[in-house]
This record gives C-alpha cells, structure tokens and sequence, in this order.
C-alpha cells in the first residue's frame, strides 16, 4: 500500500501519520492536501465551526470535534496512531478578537494547552505550529523582518498567537518536543476553484465582495509614509504556504528542531497594487474610493523569508497574480454567502 492510501480506517503502519487540526479550513485543507500528495499519512481533527467537510479528501479520515475536548484529542490520537500534529485549528478574525477577548484566549490558548496535554499523554513528540505576522504588532522598519524582530502583538489574536509559541517550546523544553512555529504573512489565492477562502475577512475577498454587489472596494488610508501612500504587506500564496508545512513535517521527521519561520514572499506590495492585480485579473475596470485609516493598520509588515529558505529549502512559487487569478475562480465558482 502506498504511503497516503487509505490502509486499516487511516493507521499507516510503520509511517508517521501527521494529525492537523483545523484541516477542514482555508489554510488547513490546502495544507492536508499537500501532505496527502507528498504520500504522508494525514488524519484531519476539526470541529466543522468554519471549516467544511467537503474540503477534506477522499481516503483522509476526519474526526469532527474540537481541540479543547482533550479526551477526543487524545482518543483520536491513539486511534490513527498519530505521530506529528499541524496546529491550525484557532480563530483568526482580528476584530472579533478585539470584541471577544474570552473567546480567542479559550479557543487559542486553551485548545493549544488541550493539544499538547493529548500530546504529553500519548507520547506525540512532532508539532508544527500555525503562528502568525500578527505576532509583530507595529513594527517600525522599513526592511524586512527576521523572525528575532521584536514582537509586541497590539490585539489579543496576535497575542494568543504569541503565547502560544511560548506555551509550545515551554512545554517542548520540559517534555522533549520538536517543533517549527511558522508564521504567516498575508495569505491569499487558492489550489483549486473549490478550496477558495470562505471567510471574508482579508483584502482580496473584500475587494470581490464590494465587485459582487456593485460597490467600489475601499483603500484603507492613503497617507501612509509609502511610495503610493497605502499600506504594504507581504502576500503569499496558500499553496506555497501549504508546502512550507510539508518542508517543515519533513524537517520534523528527519530529526529534532525548535524553530520559528517566517511564511512570505519577501515582498511588500502596497494595497493599490493589489487593486491593480485584480483589475488585470478579473478584467473589470473599477475605481476604488481611498477612506480613513482602519485601526491598528502598520504601514509595511513584510518578511524576511531567508531563515526559511537557508535552514528547509522552501521557497515562494507563485506571485500575486497567481493568488489573485485563483482567488477570484475560486469566488465565482463558489461565491460566499
Ligand atoms: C491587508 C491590507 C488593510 C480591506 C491580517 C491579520 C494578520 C494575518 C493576515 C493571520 C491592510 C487593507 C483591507 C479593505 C483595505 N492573519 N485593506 N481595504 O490586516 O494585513 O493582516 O490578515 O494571521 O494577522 O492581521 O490583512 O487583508 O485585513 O488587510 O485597504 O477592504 O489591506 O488596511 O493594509 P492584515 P487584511
């Protein structure tokens, strides 16, 4: 039987199977799949509160329930004989983290501290964590970050996000476990026209949204100190994204680690550039109106992408064009509600 097919209900005997929680998601379903045609053995934990299940694919076991159950986490565990765990599954909407502080620490913090209590009790000695740019806050610098940049997240997602990769190599210190923090930058496009992002939360969806009902998409604040005046950010596309994961479950297996990577292009694009790539992408003419500052916006947050590049060999594939294009497939094929 081949290394990710379907062998004993999802047991992958004398393999590694990699369990990744919130694999149903945006980001989650693209990184299984990656795992899935790198021939890992994957087992997707997920509670189905965002994600679908639809999004999982054939011959990938899926256990529908939440990482702050530590009985089913753990269960799951000895069940698909899990050997290593991608850490997805958290909120991740900024603003209602702003408005639901409670929420994002019990889902964020509380779910990790239930992952890796499963983990310790089952011997699962394998993590990669899904961390995040947001860990940065505000930084000043015109020049890229590198991953030892001061973090001083300014909302409680960036915050949970930043306590969790102290919870995680707290507890890798006392109990012997490896493990690569990745953190995100902008994440954008899509694998495929159904593994579109849902959630419309981030720029590109934005912008398809105001497209889809007739409005002129916002630019949020247009005298930043920048060359066009709107803000700077790293995009990246999930599939690349996607096989920093499988570079890092790699590295993972050949040996012990505890790193923090930063997940970007190394390229910072303003937002009337990214205005500029879907009006060549979907081929609508459209203007946009520049508003006031949204709150809490740094002016440039783009990565330095060398330690990931030097230390796993990944790099970024696909431009912006390519996350546009694939991002509005996905949103026409599939449009959300
Ligand atoms: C991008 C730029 C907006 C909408 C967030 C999280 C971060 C990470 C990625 C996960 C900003 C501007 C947006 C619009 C606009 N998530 N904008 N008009 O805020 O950079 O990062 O998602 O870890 O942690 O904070 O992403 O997509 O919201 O905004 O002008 O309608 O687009 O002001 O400059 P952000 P975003």
């Amino acid at each position: 039987m081949a290394p990710g097919g379907g062998w004993l209900g999802g047991v992958y005997p004398g393999l590694m199977t990699w369990m990744v929680t919130g694999g149903a998601g945006y980001i989650g379903a693209h990184i299984v799949k990656s795992l899935h045609d790198s021939g890992y053995g994957v087992v997707v934990f997920d509670d189905l509160s965002t994600g679908e299940g639809r999004k999982v694919p054939d011959g990938v076991p899926l256990v529908e329930a939440s990482v702050l159950d530590a009985v089913a986490v753990e269960k799951a565990m000895r069940e698909h004989n899990v050997s290593g765990v991608v850490h997805m599954a958290a909120k991740k909407a900024v603003g209602e983290s702003v408005e639901r502080p409670l929420y994002y620490y019990r889902e964020n913090v509380d779910g990790l501290l239930s992952l890796l209590e499963a983990m310790d009790a089952t011997g699962v000695k394998k993590m990669v964590y899904s961390s995040s740019a947001a860990t940065f806050g505000m930084p000043d610098s015109d020049d890229p970050l590198a991953e030892d940049y001061l973090c001083q997240p300014i909302n409680p997602y960036g915050e949970t996000k930043l306590i969790g990769e102290w919870l995680m190599r707290d507890v890798a210190t006392a109990i012997g476990l490896d493990w690569v923090s990745l953190r995100y930058f902008n994440v954008a496009g899509a694998g495929g026209p159904e593994l579109g992002d849902t959630g419309v939360f981030n720029l590109i969806p934005m912008v398809f949204r105001a497209l889809s009902t007739g409005k002129n998409p916002q630019v949020f604040g247009s005298d930043y100190p920048t060359p066009d005046g709107s803000c700077i950010r790293d995009y990246i596309h999930v599939t690349d994204l996607a096989d920093a994961h499988v570079a890092s479950v790699k590295r993972l297996e050949q040996g012990t680690a505890a790193e923090i990577y930063n997940v970007g292009r190394g390229e910072g694009v303003s937002v009337i550039e990214v205005m500029d790539a879907v009006r060549s992408a979907t081929g609508l003419d459209f203007t946009y109106d520049l508003v006031d500052r949204r709150a809490g916006d740094p002016a440039r947050l783009v990565a330095s992408a060398d330690k990931i590049r030097t230390d796993l060999g990944w790099t970024a594939e696909h431009d912006l064009a390519a996350m546009v294009t694939s991002a509005w497939e996905a949103w026409q094929a599939a449009p959300p509600d």
